[in-house]
């Protein structure tokens, strides 16, 4: 099938080149030339494991190639994946202006019938505004239809999320648009749920505002462990086993960053305040995330008492582990407020600090863990990356001024850094 896919962020990135993969004739179009040049390059605007080699595999096959050419991309394809930003407004609701953007070019480029599919997050309802938009733009007298098929992968795990989706859902007000999608779809095996176009939307965010839930409840939890004596790895592990609750995303950390969750539960909450419908539960995951770093602060300062002149090493800077994107990554928070309160920042991440260059600035970056280690009052560990599995505690807690580190991930075993001299906190995990 010739498919463009308009924009080539993360979800344009990976879809066009998981799309090529499985066979199609793929155009990633983007506006930014610079981007599209590099990319024509081989070179990726990001850090994904496994994205490169099979954007650069599919473009020696000349199924996937990259154009800013988007009149082009679209005139010359018979589905068209929208893949932009939907960034925050000022006051939380989704900025739809590029979107609107793709839509009027869809519009004016409509020369014979198309599908336009909407895979960038937006609030429901948005079908309907790209088909009054498409529909306001049209010069000929050619049909088009609106699908949402929203988008469930991760960063940094991306690759493998697109191959090995838990689920396919398609939002189609016909059946042969749902149809044509799900065409694309045949070979992974992967339950694919047809609905209308507004539950698809809204199905997306319920998902992420559902996971964010999760952590934030976990997160309280760990609060009341500090102060019962509990431990959060245990709760989590044992309240998860219940196959209703399920497992995943109950690690007690330091919160949810990133570019999707706090954006979209924002984006719900706004969304239900305009349909009249009042959903606190979400001010209270977003209020309990936001209090996230405020609460690991105050741990560090307790044990700190005059920050002035400390020097800490952090560990990780990236939002999460697998990528180099810095959007509402903990760690510039968890920085900016040490370093007011006084103290020197050493910091290390394996992919993400040309991007935390630009954001963090009067921090010394190192080349290593143990160049982060050397002459620190403590380690604080931000980020999970599996590399911090393998170092070498011995040789790091001997390069510290003294052994103290803070986990905020839960990523160490606390009896295993004990019983290695380490004065080990962690979340959840007793009081300081
Ligand atoms: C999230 C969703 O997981 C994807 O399904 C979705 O497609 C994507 O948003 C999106 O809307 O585009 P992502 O933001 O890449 O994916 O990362 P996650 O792995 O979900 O992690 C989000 C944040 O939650 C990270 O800061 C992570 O550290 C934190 N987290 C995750 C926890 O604090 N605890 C957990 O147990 C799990």
């Amino acid at each position: 099938m010739k498919i463009s896919v308009i924009g080539t962020g993360y979800v344009g990135l990976v879809t066009g080149a998981v799309f090529a993969d499985m066979g199609n004739e793929v155009v990633g179009a983007d506006i930014d030339q610079r981007k599209v040049d590099r990319l024509n390059e081989g070179v990726m605007p990001i850090y994904e494991p496994g994205l490169e080699e099979m954007v650069r595999r599919n473009q020696a096959e000349r199924r996937l190639r990259f154009t800013s050419d988007v009149d082009w991309a679209i005139q010359n394809t018979e589905v068209v994946f929208i893949c932009v930003g939907t960034p925050p407004k000022n006051g939380g609701e989704t900025d739809l202006s590029f979107v609107e953007s793709v839509a009027v070019k869809i519009g004016k480029n409509l020369n014979g019938h198309k599908v336009v599919v909407n895979k960038s997050t937006v609030p429901v309802g948005t079908g309907d505004f790209v088909k009054k938009v498409v529909l306001m733009n049209k010069r000929t007298d050619v049909d088009f239809e609106v699908v949402s098929n929203p988008e469930f992968l991760r960063e940094g795990s991306a690759i493998a999320d697109a191959l090995n989706p838990s689920r396919v859902v398609i939002g189609a007000s016909t059946e042969d648009a749902a149809m044509k999608v799900m065409e694309l779809y045949a070979t992974l095996e992967a339950p694919v749920f047809i609905t209308d176009v507004a539950s698809a939307e809204l199905i997306k965010y319920a998902s992420n505002a559902f996971l964010a839930m999760k952590i934030s409840f976990i997160n309280a939890i760990a609060n009341i462990c500090e102060k019962s004596g509990a431990n959060v790895t245990e709760v989590s592990k044992a309240v998860g086993a219940d196959q209703r609750i399920g497992p995943e995303f109950l690690n007690a950390g330091l919160g949810y960053g990133g570019s999707c969750f706090p954006k979209d539960v924002v984006s719900l909450e706004r969304t239900a305040r305009k349909l009249g419908c009042d959903f606190a539960l979400l001010r209270e995951v977003m209020k309990i995330n936001d209090g996230r770093v405020d609460h690991f602060i105050s741990r560090v300062t307790k044990r700190f008492p005059n920050m002035k002149d400390c020097v800490f090493g952090v560990l990780g800077l990236a939002f999460k582990p697998n990528t180099d994107d810095m959007r509402e990554a903990k760690s510039v928070t968890i920085i900016q407020q040490l370093i007011s309160m006084g103290a020197k920042i050493k910091a290390y991440d394996p992919v993400a600090m040309d991007n935390a260059r630009d954001i963090i600035s009067d921090i010394t970056y190192c080349d290593s863990a143990y160049g982060c280690a050397k002459d620190a009052d403590a380690i604080i560990l931000v980020t999970e990356w599996r590399e911090f599995r393998l170092l070498d505690m011995r040789r790091l807690g001997d390069l510290m001024k003294s052994k103290v580190m803070f986990d905020g991930r839960n990523f160490y075993d606390p009896e295993k850094k004990k019983s290695m001299g380490f004065e080990y906190y962690g979340i959840g995990k007793g009081e300081i």
